[in-house]
């Protein structure tokens, strides 16, 4: 079974809506493609301007309180885009990773990928262990970067994993509730999100963080990724803490 010893608590979620800021923010970086077009540029433009704008909102992470970040970088369907997008971005990923790897270590960024690595090129594969191996002693943001991840994709990886485990006998299917099938997530060391954003103006959560995001707050944002500033993830996170958050009970 998968260990879960250094699962993180959740206590960071404002459950009675005290004002406190979310602990856990997961991001869809959406609307890099028309960032460009609008300025005439080709669609890998708008990604790299958008992996510029990674760098700030990370790096304001510490003082907006926000200990873990999650952000949605490809998609298992992702794969449909052009070839030369899709190769496009697999190359900026494996540069940004490169380029990024002193940085992230020194400003204390923990990295961690979520996703199937099976699809990637070994290449990339290579790279993000390396990030993460590199970056695991540190406690600062935990940095999560969601690469060739899908919300589906993902429960039925776990729920494989589950059933080899039943098979084995080394879980009962008596045993398998709510707080079991979790530990076999992809996220099983991250906390729930508490506040989930989408940039550009569409609202759907395009298969993103689905089992962890069933008590999120959410935020849909008219602002394009590439445009998006730490100011304004400051101004989301102000009104998250204003939110009364229930959990589905009722208060006295
Ligand atoms: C969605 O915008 C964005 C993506 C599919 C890629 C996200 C990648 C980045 C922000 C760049 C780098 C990230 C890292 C971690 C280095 P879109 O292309 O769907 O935009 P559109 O809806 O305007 O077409």
């Amino acid at each position: 079974m998968v260990s879960n010893t250094d699962t993180a608590p959740s206590e960071g979620a404002s459950e009675d809506g005290t004002g406190q800021g979310p602990r856990h923010v997961a991001i869809i970086m959406d609307g890099n493609g028309r960032w460009a077009q609008s300025r005439g540029r080709p669609r890998l433009f708008g990604h790299h301007a958008g992996a510029k704008r990674v760098r700030e909102i990370v790096e304001c992470c510490p003082s907006l309180g926000i200990k873990y970040l999650t952000i949605f970088a490809f998609s298992t369907e992702n794969w449909k885009r052009t070839q030369v997008e899709v190769a496009g971005l697999m190359s900026l990923f494996r540069r940004y990773i490169s380029k990024e790897m002193k940085a992230l270590a020194a400003r204390n960024v923990r990295v961690r990928f979520i996703g199937d690595r099976v699809r990637l090129d070994a290449k990339l594969v290579q790279l993000m262990d390396q990030l993460e191996e590199e970056t695991k002693g540190n406690d600062g943001t935990n940095l999560t970067i969601a690469l060739n991840y899908g919300g589906r994709d993902e429960v039925a990886r776990a729920t494989k994993r589950l059933a080899q485990d039943v098979a084995a006998g080394k879980l009962s299917p008596d045993d398998v509730d709510e707080e079991t099938l979790p530990k076999y997530l992809d996220t099983h060391v991250l906390p729930d999100p508490d506040l989930v954003i989408r940039t550009s103006g569409e609202a759907r959560i395009s298969n993103f963080l689905l089992w962890q995001s069933a008590y999120a707050e959410y935020e849909f944002i008219d602002t394009l990724w590439p445009d998006f500033t730490a100011e304004e993830l400051g101004r989301l996170c102000r009104g998250y803490g204003a939110r009364d958050r229930r959990f589905g009970a009722v208060k006295t």
